[in-house]
């Protein structure tokens, strides 16, 4: 007789990985994503996509049934990272992510990505996408690292063509209200799920942020 089917059908691999605004996530995710042979969701960039789109349209970024008809006419496999890496955009991104309803459009088509294994980073992919997630991952810096973090990049990007220290002072007041917007929020607001492993990226360069997490991610496989 056929040996009886002893392996029960493997769950799909899910890594959610949240955290504040420039805390290194996306990289990680990336690099996870890569390893881990899954393919990858930055969910930010789908809130960034319905903000574009709706302040291209002229729209005001609490008008939610635009939102929600914005987001459901997205393309996930569409996404332009470099097109929607702006920081206005990203602002724009964390105002228009408080209306409930465009949540529940851009949540649905997130599960449906994460149906057979992903990696998606964001701020609330342990809490509320993907709670079932068998690696989950809050990672976090200091405000102050994480602003100066954007400041090398958009230097790198744009060049100093800006007094230094005013661009960082912009820059750190500006990631303090997105932190305060994302933390404050009523539905589902940055915060580590319970079963989450907390990574403080403060004071680790990129490998070593890299090393830890995948520590921590083959052991959730394993
Ligand atoms: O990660 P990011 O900077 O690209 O995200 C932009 C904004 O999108 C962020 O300020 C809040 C919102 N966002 C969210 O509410 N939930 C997510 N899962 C991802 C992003």
């Amino acid at each position: 007789m056929a040996a009886a089917s002893s392996s029960a059908v493997e769950k799909p691999f899910v890594i959610a990985i949240d955290g504040p605004a420039a805390s290194g996530k996306g990289t990680l995710a990336r690099r996870l994503a890569a390893t881990f042979n899954l393919p990858h969701l930055d969910t930010g960039l789908t809130y960034r996509a319905v903000a574009k789109a709706m302040m291209e349209a002229g729209k005001a970024l609490d008008d939610e049934p635009a939102a929600v008809a914005t987001a459901l006419a997205l393309d996930l496999g569409k996404l332009d990272r470099t097109e929607l890496a702006v920081h206005e955009i990203g602002s724009a991104a964390s105002k228009v992510a408080p209306l409930p309803k465009l949540r529940q459009a851009l949540v649905e088509a997130q599960r449906a990505f994460a149906l057979g294994g992903a990696v998606l980073d964001g701020r609330d992919i342990g809490t509320v996408v993907c709670p079932d997630a068998q690696a989950k991952l809050f990672v976090t810096a200091s405000v102050e690292e994480r602003a100066r973090r954007r400041w090398n990049e958009e230097r790198l990007r744009d060049g100093a063509t800006e007094d230094g220290d005013a661009l960082f002072e912009t820059i750190l007041d500006d990631i303090k209200r997105r932190d305060a917007r994302d933390m404050g929020r009523a539905d589902s607001p940055l915060r580590p799920a319970a079963d989450a492993h907390l990574l403080d990226t403060s004071d680790l360069d990129i490998e070593a942020a890299y090393a830890q997490a995948l520590d921590i991610v083959s052991r959730a496989r394993s």
